[in-house]
């Protein structure tokens, strides 16, 4: 696992073909128990960028992205999953070093936040429209309020399975956490919610997680905390049970 920046620890990991999580922890004794900020790089003709971390972590996920890109100004999507500091944080920052690079969220995000937020206007993809990378292409799939925003919403990477879901199963931990387990990933992610909060919890929960499920993803790619590798569509379907959605 290639650490990318010596004095932070960030790191970056394939945890699926050509699909990068970059990893920093937070500082030792700034969260109990310790935790983890992680970017998702999809490498292609186009590569995308999901979530940027927070403001102050631009210096560390640009350099983890020039060390997989050769050069971070050949970012050419960035997309975030809600409005919140650790989620796009460095937007604007992002659409300086990246001059050709693009704004893609969901047409709820554009219209409540990022129309304003964002120094170029983005792309606003309805739920379920696609975007073509170069050989790999992403999917929107609104999720509003889960785990929380209105505008919430992921990416799913159809040639590799892969699910970007941001909050979903955030587990605490710092650097020891592998970056990819086929472990459980429910437990301590419930046991933290259970502790903190932080989900809201609609009528719509069950059927939402369904939709996501029914994308049938093998990598789970997750903001805190191990991705995860497995039955991705059985996991969240357990999710919506222990949220008793
Ligand atoms: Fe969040
Ligand atoms: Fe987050």
């Amino acid at each position: 696992m290639p650490v990318t920046n010596s004095d932070s620890g960030t790191n970056v990991h394939e945890i699926a073909a050509g699909i990068y999580r970059i990893s920093t922890p937070a500082p030792p004794g700034l969260i109990p128990g310790g935790f983890t900020f992680n970017q998702i790089l999809v490498v292609d003709d186009a590569p995308l960028l999901f979530h940027t971390g927070p403001r102050r972590m631009f210096p560390l996920v640009r350099q983890a992205v020039a060390h997989v890109l050769g050069d971070a100004a050949k970012l050419r999507y960035l997309s975030f999953s809600h409005v919140e500091a650790d989620e796009c944080g460095s937007l604007n920052e992002w659409l300086a070093a990246a001059p050709s690079a693009q704004v893609v969220c969901g047409q709820v995000g554009a219209m409540v936040s990022v129309n304003d937020l964002a120094d170029r206007a983005p792309i606003a993809l309805a739920d379920g429209a696609e975007l073509e990378l170069g050989h790999k292409r992403v999917r929107w799939l609104d999720a509003p309020h889960l785990p929380h925003n209105w505008e919430c919403g992921y990416l799913f990477e159809a040639t590799t399975r892969t699910l970007l879901c941001g909050d979903l199963f955030t587990q605490p931990g710092g650097a020891e956490l592998p970056a990819l387990t086929e472990n459980d990933v429910l437990g301590p992610s419930e046991a933290l919610r259970k502790n903190m909060g932080g989900v809201a919890l609609e009528a719509g929960t069950r059927a939402l997680l369904g939709k996501l499920a029914a994308t049938e993803p093998t990598t789970l790619a997750l903001m805190h905390g191990s991705s995860y590798r497995g039955n991705g569509a059985k996991l969240l379907h357990a999710l919506a049970d222990a949220l008793g959605a």
